[in-house]
């Protein structure tokens, strides 16, 4: 495999803390990639040398493709971990309805469902090719997908069988909404959800996720729910105070769960909480945007001391957008984050909330997936919105 070196990097994020810079900044930059990991990284002075060097880091012999970026700004590639991506339909109406007045509540989602039941395989695959493509034209590389718009047996698998032939951070959130045919049953829903559901879907899936919520799951709901998925051997993330105060937060960090979603409405103890804990605090200002509501404050949480990421929640209700560069900007305009921070949160914070450390980071051995701008730093992707800064995005090591 011809190796790559990427020379002339103006600002290179690496995500390597230092205590004084936790994007680990380096400037005048190099980074050579081979076998799709990040093999070498060092000042372009040094290139020429660590090139001729007998232990030459990309091997004796080995073909090196040079690229001069010309001084512009490199990233890790975006880490976006919460999105609903396999779908069918839109929700435009809803949404001019919205603009017009009109509250978010959820109870979209059932359109949602509906369309989705109803298509077949290749109409939702080639959907969400389409939209993983909006995703990475935009620097994502690392993408989550949940389920949660089948809420039958035969679409919960069958969404996420689509979901993991796009990626391996594949989501079960049959605990989305009580499916309609439950609706004044919800208990005898969780009992479908914790059961055959689960067995169907618990093999496709990594992590287990439930809208807890009013209106969605109550706290013991959930509770069943995450118990459940744990015991199949998935891992646990949440969805909570999106809509109002309520008990998602304190659970996640309860049960240990990598990553609790949304965060609009919390409380002194929730942040407390949160703060003491392995759980990360996941903003979708995307959501917010969408259905003026409030935005999450963001500077809270961080001077709390919690760890923060920023997500798209990319789906057709309540944000239909999977840019990342739009969500810094929102993060830093919005929500009392510096530009630093919401780069920082949109990758290193997203490899957090799916505990994953070969993502997010550019550091010898991690994955070479990285995100070229057409700017001289990262400030811009907040500094310049809507602007399609996004020149060039590694994965793997291959141009994408
Ligand atoms: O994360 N909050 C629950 N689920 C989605 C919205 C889904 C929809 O409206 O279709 C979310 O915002
Ligand atoms: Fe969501």
């Amino acid at each position: 495999m011809t190796a790559l070196l990427l020379t002339g990097i103006g600002e290179l994020t690496t995500n390597v803390a230092d205590p004084d810079d936790p994007c680990g900044t380096r400037n005048d930059a190099a980074v050579l990639v081979r076998d799709g990991l990040v093999a070498w990284i060092g000042s372009t002075d040094a290139v020429d040398e660590a090139l001729a060097a007998s232990s030459t880091p990309a091997g004796p012999g080995a073909e090196v493709r040079v690229v001069d970026v010309g001084g512009r700004a490199v990233i890790p590639g975006f880490v976006d971990s919460h999105t609903h991506l396999v779908f069918a339909g839109d929700r435009a109406e809803e949404f001019s309805a919205r603009m017009a007045g009109q509250a978010y509540a959820a109870g979209g989602i059932r359109t949602t469902v509906a369309a989705t039941r109803a298509a077949a395989d290749d109409e939702l695959r080639e959907r969400l090719a389409t939209l993983v493509a909006e995703c990475r034209a935009q620097g994502t590389t690392t993408l989550e997908i949940k389920t949660g718009y089948g809420l039958d047996v035969a679409t919960e698998s069958r969404l996420a069988r689509l979901a993991a032939e796009a990626t391996d951070e594949v989501t079960f959130l049959g605990a989305h909404v009580v499916a309609p045919e439950f609706a004044d049953r919800p208990e005898a829903y969780v009992d479908l959800v914790v059961g055959d559901m689960l067995s169907a879907v618990a093999p496709l899936a990594r992590w287990i996720d439930v809208f807890c919520e009013q209106g969605a799951f109550t706290a013991a709901q959930s509770r069943r729910v995450l118990e459940a998925g744990r015991a199949a051997g998935l891992g646990i993330r949440v969805h909570g105070n999106q809509l109002g105060p309520g008990a998602g937060a304190a659970l996640a960090v309860e049960m240990g769960a990598a990553a609790v979603d949304h965060c609009t409405y919390l409380s002194d103890d929730d942040v407390t909480a949160l703060a003491g804990s392995g759980t990360v605090a996941t903003l979708l200002p995307g959501v917010e945007f969408s259905t003026r509501q409030p935005y999450p404050d963001a500077r809270r949480l961080l001077d709390a001391g919690v760890t923060v990421a920023l997500a798209s929640d990319c789906n057709p209700g309540s944000s239909f957008t999977g840019s990342m560069p739009l969500m810094i900007a929102l993060a830093v305009r919005e929500m009392g984050m510096t530009p630093a921070e919401a780069v920082w949160a949109a990758t290193a914070g997203g490899a957090r909330a799916l505990r994953r450390d070969d993502v997010g980071i550019l550091a010898p051995g991690s994955r070479a997936d990285l995100v070229l701008l057409d700017a001289p730093s990262r400030v811009h992707l907040a500094y310049r919105p809507g602007v399609p800064l996004v020149r060039s995005v590694w994965k793997d090591g291959v141009e994408v």
